[in-house]
């Protein structure tokens, strides 16, 4: 082996379901550790990872490298919300990677709403910059004669069906390249699916990249249950030049792990069901009206930011007279 490139998809730092390091100190100094669970098992196959890939010559992340901090979910899903925390936990990671040697790094940028774009920061790019790699929105790089481009994601992508984006990039990249004789690249990376899979042909391979998060409240949602791959993918140069070899690690995720939330997770972010099922709670309590006013103060305590301020004005407007002035 020569050369060997490792190609890293979606991270996802600070998601309660994703890779984390497995003893963390916050910038609070609170000392954290993954939850029990899926957390703790992706975070040591990274462990793992790190190990069977040895020191790499270099590394390519694939964008999403954080959560964001999921303002439209009210931090629901993520372990902090301080912007040093996710620096500091992707470089923990990043340095873990590395064998802690300098090694030559790129980043692409990722889905806007995972890099913060709400605060008006770039934690993709953040993180690109604390660990001194190239940022890239789309990144064409050439070695021993051949032509790889990475970018986050294609458009009209589904997730059901892994292929169907790199599908579609292999037919535009092979019809410009004749048409307005733009290069064409033997590989095609891409990330943002979250499932690994392959489709080429004797011209053109293209690479949906695995991820370093489990299945979240948000993917069941889109699409019921599907389970990521969790991985990366190592590509080694040879010493005559001829076509690199590609390789994929991918960790079987324990059956008993494999869904890594719980059924309140995904009701809080369900904001109109959540709305549903309380106004639904207090109808019935008004039944019963010595129970109403702990049923109120129970729902705001146990559902604490997720309850916004227009649920409130609309179970005000159900329950009307009944509730203490505001
Ligand atoms: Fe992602
Ligand atoms: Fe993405």
């Amino acid at each position: 082996m020569r050369f060997r490139r490792l190609i890293i998809g979606d991270n996802h730092v600070l998601s309660n379901y994703a890779v984390m390091p497995l003893n963390f100190t916050l910038t609070s100094g609170q000392q954290i550790r993954p939850a029990k669970g899926f957390q703790e098992w992706v975070s040591h196959k990274w462990m793992d990872f790190c190990h069977l890939t040895g020191v790499p010559s270099q590394i390519i992340y694939m964008g999403d490298l954080t959560e964001g901090f999921c303002e439209k979910t009210a931090g629901v899903g993520i372990w902090s919300a301080d912007k040093d925390d996710a620096l500091n936990a992707f470089k923990l990671l990043h340095l873990i990677l590395t064998h802690g040697k300098d090694i030559e790094t790129y980043v692409v940028q990722g889905t806007g709403y995972h890099s913060g774009s709400q605060r008006g920061i770039n934690l993709d790019k953040e993180c690109a910059n604390e660990i001194n790699a190239d940022y890239r929105m789309v990144l064409p790089l050439e070695k021993d004669g051949r032509l790889d481009q990475f970018a986050h994601q294609s458009g009209g992508v589904s997730l059901k069906n892994a292929d169907t984006g790199i599908k579609n990039e292999i037919d535009f990249a092979e019809n410009n390249s004749g048409k307005y004789g733009y290069p064409l690249p033997n590989n095609i990376w891409r990330g943002h699916i979250h499932r690994y899979a392959l489709r080429g042909d004797d011209k053109v391979t293209a690479i949906q990249v695995p991820c370093w998060e489990g299945t979240t409240p948000y993917m069941a949602r889109k699409t019921s249950f599907i389970v990521p791959s969790i991985g990366g993918i190592v590509q080694d140069f040879n010493e005559k030049k001829l076509e690199p070899s590609i390789r994929k690690i991918i960790f079987d995720i324990p059956q008993d792990i494999a869904i890594g939330f719980n059924e309140v997770e995904l009701l809080r972010i369900e904001k109109n069901r959540f709305e549903a099922e309380s106004i639904k709670g207090i109808e019935r309590e008004l039944r019963t009206p010595t129970l109403r006013l702990e049923t109120i103060t129970a729902n705001k305590r146990e559902e604490g930011k997720c309850l916004t301020s227009k649920s409130i004005q609309s179970n005000r407007k159900t329950i009307g007279k009944h509730l203490p002035p505001s």
